[in-house]
C-alpha cells in the first residue's frame, strides 16, 4: 500500500513538473510583441500630408525631419497619453505635466503648427535654440530632466532645420498648455546647474 501511494506521489509531482514547464512554454512571450505592434500606430499618425509638398527640398528636408522626430522621442512627452497608450489623434499636441518641488511645474508644449496655441508662434530661430541649448523664447533655461534638451544640442544644424520644417506641415491642433509655473523659493534661470544645496543653507 505504502509502495503504491508513493509511486502516485511521485507521479503528481512529476505531472506538475511537466504542466509547469509546459505552462512556461506555452505563454505568449510578453516581452516579443512584434515591433508592427509599436511602429504601425506612429506611422499612422505621421502619415501626413508631407507628400503634398510641391518643393522637393521643403519635401525632402520635411521628411528626414519626421525620421529624427521618430528617433528622439518627441513625441513621448509631446503626445498626450491615453489609457491605450498615445492619444494619436493629438499627436505633438503636448499637455504632459512635469512637476518637481524644485524646480517647479512644466507641461509639454503644443509643437503642431496651431495659431493660437502651438508652435506658430515661435519663429524657427527660436524654436531651434530651444533645441540648441534649452532656452525658451522668454530667455529661460529649460529644466533638463523634463525637457532633455542636452541630449539634442549635438544636432548638427542641418538636423534641426529638417525638425522645425517638419514641424511647420503637422496638422495643427488647438490645445492650451498651461505656462510654466515656477516654485517660488527657488530663483528662476538658475537651475542648470544649481546647487540646491546651497540654496538650502542661505534660507
Ligand atoms: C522627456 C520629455 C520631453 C522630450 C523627450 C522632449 N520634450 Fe520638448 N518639452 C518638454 C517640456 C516639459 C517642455 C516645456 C518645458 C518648460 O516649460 O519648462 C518642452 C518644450 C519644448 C519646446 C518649446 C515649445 C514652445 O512653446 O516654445 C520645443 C520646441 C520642444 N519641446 C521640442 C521638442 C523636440 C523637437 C523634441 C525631440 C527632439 C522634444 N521636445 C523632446 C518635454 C520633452
Amino acid at each position: 500500500m505504502k509502495k503504491i501511494l508513493k509511486w502516485i506521489a511521485i507521479g503528481v509531482v512529476c505531472l506538475i513538473v511537466v504542466g509547469f514547464i509546459a505552462f512556461l512554454y506555452l505563454i505568449p512571450p510578453f516581452d516579443m510583441l512584434p515591433r508592427e505592434a509599436f511602429s504601425q500606430p506612429h506611422a499612422a499618425a505621421v502619415a501626413s500630408s508631407l507628400d503634398k509638398i510641391n518643393d522637393p527640398v521643403e519635401r525632402a528636408l520635411a521628411k528626414r525631419g519626421q525620421y529624427i522626430m521618430s528617433i528622439s522621442d518627441c513625441n513621448g512627452c509631446h503626445t498626450p497619453q491615453g489609457d491605450q497608450g498615445p492619444n494619436w489623434d493629438e499627436y505633438l499636441a503636448g499637455g504632459a505635466k512635469f512637476e518637481m518641488i524644485k524646480p517647479g511645474t512644466a507641461h509639454s508644449r503644443n509643437l503642431t503648427p496651431d495659431k493660437q496655441t502651438g508652435l506658430t508662434r515661435r519663429t524657427d530661430e527660436e524654436v531651434k535654440r530651444v533645441l540648441r541649448s534649452g532656452v525658451f523664447h522668454d530667455g529661460r533655461i529649460f529644466e533638463p530632466t523634463f525637457m532633455p534638451w542636452p541630449a539634442f544640442t549635438n544636432m548638427t544644424e542641418e538636423d534641426r532645420h529638417a525638425l522645425v520644417t517638419y514641424l511647420r506641415h503637422i496638422k495643427p491642433i488647438k490645445h492650451d498648455v498651461p505656462e510654466w509655473s515656477p516654485n517660488s523659493s527657488a530663483p528662476l534661470n538658475s537651475f542648470y546647474p544649481y546647487d540646491y544645496a546651497e540654496h538650502e543653507k542661505k534660507k
